[in-house]
């Protein structure tokens, strides 16, 4: 409410002078905290690679102990340091890590790391959500080019593409920053593919283009659909692990996440290698276009790029279930020896009480 008179004005600025004082108390306050949180982050910088290496030197030597008699030490040795790297993971994913040489180049170094958990898969959330409204769009506009053949139509969908691949690549090492586990192809593929759209950004009005169009717009069509399915299984697996409380963690109900993650993946991974049998008809149509009197500099850079993505995709994607596999077989050792473990202790504990 406006002051009345000025007697009014004198007395209110008296009063929020004293409120002023308490902020500047408080501001105080937060910046002693601020600088502690700083030095507590050095502090835990420093211990942990203190303690990384004292791991790796007991890790070194529990090698040279490998035909010892007393194998059930070296056994339960090599189980607790790998739960202690594991503990420094976690331990790590709370404090700031330095920008990666590309987030370096187009950020400079601004801090990205993102120190709370919640946050984390918020950043998260976000970006599988960006790359589900992006497919969308995509879908439509490439559904547009197949219908009316118009340069703007055309342009602006190119455009599009090479943004969204861009801003892909920054998100995903921002991702990685904070410690995703993403593979480094998946990052490469989205380099890749933010040159390959821009080279068909600049790929003159040609007859080449024209015949090669059709192809690359129903393309864009079945890619925005596997997209969306990539979207509901990566959403599931953010939502389930967010469920199972710690994320890379041994839990007692992994059992049902690891059933979900199959059921997911197999109905997903058709769809993928059919993208990828796309992105190989795409090379060859390419390659053979190379030959047309048309052809310009871009016909073979494409033809290229098309190959080596679906090259990539096909080893890397392929690689994924063998992986999963071991990853399902290793926690179901590590757990049955934590049974086993927990049993003869107890074994001992009831003896002790008997
Ligand atoms: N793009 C971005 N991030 C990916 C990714 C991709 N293609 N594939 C996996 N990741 C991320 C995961 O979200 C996870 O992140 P987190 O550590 O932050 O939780 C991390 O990488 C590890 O994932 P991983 O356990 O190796 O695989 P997954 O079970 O999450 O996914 C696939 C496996 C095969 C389903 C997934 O890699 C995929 O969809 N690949 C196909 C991508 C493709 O081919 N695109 C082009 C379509 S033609």
């Amino acid at each position: 409410m406006e002051c009345a008179d000025l007697d009014e004005c004198v007395q209110n600025w008296e009063s929020i002078a004293g409120e002023y004082k308490s902020l500047e108390n408080v501001n105080k306050e937060y910046l002693a905290k601020v600088e502690e949180v700083g030095d507590l982050q050095g502090q835990c910088v420093k211990q942990v690679s203190h303690q990384k290496y004292r791991l790796n030197v007991i890790a070194k030597s529990l090698k040279k102990f490998e035909k010892d008699e007393r194998q059930d030490i070296v056994k339960r040795l090599w189980k607790d340091v790998n739960q202690r790297r594991q503990q420094l993971a976690d331990i790590e994913q709370t404090l700031p890590k330095p920008n990666g040489r590309y987030l370096k180049i187009i950020l400079g170094s601004v801090n990205v790391s993102i120190m709370n958990k919640e946050d984390k898969f918020r950043y998260k959330d976000e970006y599988e959500k960006f790359k589900l409204v992006l497919s969308i769009i995509g879908f439509f506009l490439s559904l547009l080019n197949l219908l009316a053949k118009r340069r703007a139509f055309e342009l602006t969908f190119l455009f599009l593409l090479v943004w969204y691949y861009c801003t892909l690549t920054i998100r995903e090492s921002i991702l990685k920053v904070n410690g995703s586990k993403i593979k480094g192809w998946w990052r490469m593929h989205h380099f890749i593919s933010t040159v390959a759209s821009a080279v068909l950004l600049v790929w003159p009005n040609s007859e080449t283009w024209y015949i090669f169009r059709p192809q690359f717009m129903i393309f864009n069509v079945l890619i925005s659909i596997v997209q969306s399915f990539q979207f509901v299984y990566q959403q599931g697996v953010l939502y389930r692990l967010k469920a199972l409380g710690e994320r890379h963690n041994m839990d007692i109900t992994i059992e049902g996440f690891h059933s979900w993650m199959w059921r997911g993946l197999s109905f997903l991974l058709p769809f993928l290698y059919l993208g990828y049998i796309f992105q190989l008809y795409n090379a060859y149509t390419l390659y053979k276009l190379c030959y047309h009197q048309d052809a310009t500099w871009q016909v073979p850079v494409l033809a290229g790029l098309f190959f080596v993505l679906f090259l990539g995709n096909t080893i890397t994607t392929s690689m994924v279930i063998p992986q999963k596999l071991r990853e399902v077989k290793i926690r179901r050792i590590i757990k049955t020896y934590t049974r086993k473990m927990s049993g003869n202790r107890l074994g001992v504990d009831s003896k002790k009480s008997d």
